[in-house]
């Protein structure tokens, strides 16, 4: 399995990923092993891809097994619950540092096909996209449903991200995770 940035060849395999796990579409008995909520344009996806370097993939003969998303604040803040994030940030902090729009990136979301999950290719998959961004940035920020307890599950034992909070929006009920863009694996 190969680890790597995206490119626009990778487009329709990471859609297709996407699809199967988000929560608009995903089957009721993939649901309990975690969704994705995020939802991307085309035009979104192409820019994240081509202008932010912001997808990690794990790929096996041209088939796409994972993908990690992460971009700069600027970019995820058209959607409204990172307006909301965005907002609230300097509420949380890691490490005594508070958390901003300057010093962090979101990150997110991950998602692993159901064939490989358990593997190790999340970990791999994970430290792949921080140590991408970690020349820009020293803090990864990300979010996590309540009702994901795998998602957590795989970012507090697997790799260790830090709760720095809770929010609610829309309804539901989020951890804001956090890590250093440093941390290494065990
Ligand atoms: C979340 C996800 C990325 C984690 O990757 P993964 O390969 O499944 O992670 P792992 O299996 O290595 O680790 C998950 C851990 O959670 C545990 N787990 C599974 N279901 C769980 C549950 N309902 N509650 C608590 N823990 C659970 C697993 O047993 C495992 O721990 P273990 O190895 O100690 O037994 C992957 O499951 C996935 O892509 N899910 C669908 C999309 C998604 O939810 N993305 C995250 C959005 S924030």
């Amino acid at each position: 399995m190969e680890i790597l940035q995206a490119t626009m060849e990778d487009f329709d395999g990471i859609v297709k990923l996407l699809k199967t796990y988000h929560v608009d579409y995903i089957s009721a008995e993939d649901k309990k092993d975690g969704f994705v909520t995020t939802n991307l344009t085309d035009d979104q996806l192409r820019r994240l891809i081509e202008e932010e370097n912001g997808v990690t993939i794990a790929k096996e003969n041209g088939r796409v097994y994972a993908f990690a998303l992460a971009a700069s604040w600027d970019y995820w803040k058209e959607w409204p619950l990172f307006e909301y994030m965005i907002e609230r940030l300097e509420d949380y902090q890691l490490d005594g540092v508070t958390i901003t729009k300057e010093n962090s990136y979101q990150y997110g979301p991950i998602c692993i096909d159901k064939s490989v999950r358990g593997t190790g290719l999340f970990e791999k998959v994970f430290f792949a996209s921080l140590a991408s961004m970690k020349d820009r940035f020293p803090i990864m920020a990300t979010f996590i449903n309540k009702i994901n307890p795998r998602s957590y599950a795989a970012h507090t034992r697997k790799v260790h991200t830090t709760e720095a909070g809770t929010f609610q929006f829309n309804n539901n009920n989020y951890f804001l995770m956090s890590c250093s863009t440093s941390m290494q694996p065990e």
